[in-house]
């Protein structure tokens, strides 16, 4: 997730624009990014200077070519989403005439036709981003009105999406304005100066007070003012606190772990992942998936290669994908496809499901299926790295970078992403229509806030990981899409809390694992809805039934309102009714929690747990 700052200083304080901005871009670092840049208002120019890479890169441009004097200024850490990790692509960009700089954080879901708009009127672009729009909309506002502030607002209401936008203009001296909509944004009151920051983070070293700013607002700093108002230039408010977090936890925004942190930030992972993906009647269009649409008519196989987490993400896909688009769906962990000689050919659809993008084992058998003649998409959180760069086209998540190893946020983005995929073919072969597709979407645009509806009622779950820190041993279960969420909870577990813990499918339960229930052993179930098909719900209750008829501590997740299980369950942990193909998007939320607290409770370290890498480039 790209950081953002901002600063508006006087002379007479002998602070540095550019040293408080790279100081806040330094603090953000944690966030992840792949390009720097900063623009600096000074004696009525704008100047500015941006490279891919680290911070020190900029620096060292820094050092080369030092920037005059200022008091005025903003910066921003690249993490890429449209266009590449390049110099070019780094923020700021600049409008019109080059006397306006903006930085963005967010997609820009209508920049496709803002861009061939401003193209038909003869601009033309230096980058692949969709920022550059808003900053020759914004050139082109201020020319109309004169009013830096007045321009923004015109164009904040011309984008959709996610954003938030900051910018200075070389006319406008020791002024900051910047505009917000679903992106986040908080503002720093200093003693004559004030900051901008996408957290408190990117200015804790020179103020604790802080102005959380509302949705659709529009903020203008200078050293001794802030105003805020709405895209229509009422005045408006946002929330003023005072933060009491030293700059550790200011990274981790208040949370005890990254981990923490990342699972919270859940509903935005989703939402960001399925931001962008309509066409204006509403069809799905996935403008990033150049595959000749032919050449996806006629595959008649797809298989899913990833690890880990990422092939659990995969394994969820495969019901849906089979389910929508009648096509076979194999998953395969990346380091065991190559070995079984696999039947892929031109008419095979390999997806290749990694948030780093730079897996050894998911390289390789990328590599191998396109020698075989298979056409690769990518699913990747990483824009640039290897495995969508080596694949035939790439269909980004948008979770933001992900810092603790263990994988959350990326596999809701991953799910999210592989159900657009399916529901993208399905369309395209005609196995659904556009209505049923219209249906499916907009189920999944309701999951962002079914899913924080379970964060917040996660007190229980994290009471009980708390007694459970002695646990030895933990077995989960799950049918259908409930069976890799009972895996994934498993891995969580085992990863970052040291627990010997194995996930099931339950049907598989009496044909061995059953010997395995002792009085006292914690088995936590996944419950489809009841109203799935096939008798599904009947039989996990089944199972649960016979768990608990041997002594076992039964934790059940079921829908709200399904109370066949709450006679059997030890414990039930309930989440909201969902279509039941989307359900693991919530039923891995409670599983989630559990491991981080429990591993919490035990003083380990979560975001870091031992032998593990979080991005694991050997084979
Ligand atoms: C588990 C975890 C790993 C990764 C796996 C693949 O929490 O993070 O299992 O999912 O190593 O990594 P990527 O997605 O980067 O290819």
């Amino acid at each position: 997730m790209c950081g953002i700052v901002g600063y508006a200083g006087t002379a007479e304080a002998g602070v540095q624009s550019l040293d408080v901005v790279l100081e806040g871009l330094r603090r953000l670092e944690y966030r992840g990014y792949d390009s720097a840049g900063v623009a600096l208002q000074s004696g009525g120019e704008l100047v500015w200077a941006k490279r891919s890479g680290k911070l020190a890169r900029l620096e060292e441009a820094l050092q080369e070519q030092p920037l005059p004097a200022a008091t005025t200024g903003i910066g921003h850490t690249r993490w890429a989403t449209h266009g590449g990790p390049t110099d070019g692509n780094a923020h700021p960009h600049l409008g019109g005439d080059g006397r306006v700089a903006v930085i963005h954080n967010g997609i820009i879901e209508n920049f496709a036709a803002l861009k061939n708009e401003l193209t038909a009127d003869g601009v033309v672009f230096a980058s692949q981003t969709d920022t550059e729009v808003a900053a020759h909309l914004l050139a082109r506002a201020y020319a109309g009105t004169s009013d830096l502030v007045e321009a923004m607002r015109v164009v904040a209401r011309r984008l959709e999406g996610a954003f938030t936008l900051l910018a200075v203009h070389a006319d406008v001296p020791d002024t900051v304005v910047a505009a917000r909509r679903n992106s986040p944004l908080v503002v720093g009151l200093g003693e004559g100066a004030n900051y901008l920051g996408s957290d408190v983070a990117a200015f804790i070293g020179h103020t604790r007070e802080a102005i959380e700013m509302g949705q659709d607002q529009v903020v203008v700093i200078t050293p001794h003012s802030v105003e805020i108002t709405d895209f229509d230039g009422h005045p408006a408010e946002g929330k003023a606190y005072h933060v009491d977090w030293d700059a550790a936890a200011a990274e981790k925004g208040g949370f005890d772990s990254f981990m923490a942190k990342e699972i919270s930030e859940q509903p935005h992972a989703v939402a960001d992942t399925l931001l962008g993906r309509t066409d204006a009647a509403g069809r799905l269009v996935l403008d990033e998936l150049h595959v000749d649409e032919a050449l996806l008519r006629h595959i008649d196989k797809i298989v899913v290669v990833a690890c880990g987490t990422a092939a659990y993400a995969g394994s969820v896909a495969r019901y849906a994908i089979e389910h929508w688009c009648r096509i076979p769906c194999e998953v395969e962990l990346a380091h065991e496809f190559r070995y079984r000689d696999p039947v892929v050919n031109d008419r095979t659809l390999v997806v290749a499901i990694s948030q780093s993008g730079e897996t050894m084992d998911t390289i390789m058998a990328i590599r191998h299926a396109r020698e075989q003649g298979a056409r690769v998409v990518a699913i990747c959180n990483t824009q640039g790295s290897t495995i969508p760069r080596e694949s035939d086209a790439a269909l980004y998540t948008h979770a933001g970078p992900e810092i603790a190893v263990a994988s959350t946020k990326a596999f809701l983005a991953q799910i999210t992403a592989c159900y657009l995929l399916g529901l993208y073919l399905a369309q395209l072969r005609g196995n659904k229509f556009a209505d049923e597709v219209a249906e499916i979407l907009g189920q999944l645009h309701a999951m962002p806030e079914k899913i924080q509806s379970v964060l917040d009622a996660m007190e229980p779950v994290r009471r009980m990981a708390r007694s459970m820190a002695d646990t030895r041993s933990v077995l989960f279960l799950g049918r259908h899409v409930g069976y890799p969420v009972a895996m994934e909870g498993a891995l969580k577990l085992k990863e970052i809390a040291y627990i010997h813990a194995e996930g099931f499918a339950a049907g598989e339960l009496k044909h061995g694992p059953i010997a395995l229930i002792e009085p006292g052993l914690p088995v936590f179930v996944i419950v489809p809805s009841p109203r799935s098909r096939d008798s599904l719900h009947a039989k996990v209750v089944s199972n649960i039934q016979e768990i608990n008829a041997r002594g076992a501590r039964t934790i059940v997740i079921a829908e709200e309102g399904d109370d066949e299980v709450v006679p059997f369950a030890s414990e039930v942990i309930r989440v909201p009714a969902t279509p039941t193909l989307l359900a693991p998007l919530v039923t891995v939320v409670p599983l989630q929690i559990f491991a981080c607290e429990l591993a919490t409770a035990k003083g380990l370290d979560v975001d870091q747990p031992r032998n593990l890498a979080k991005s694991v480039t050997v084979e």
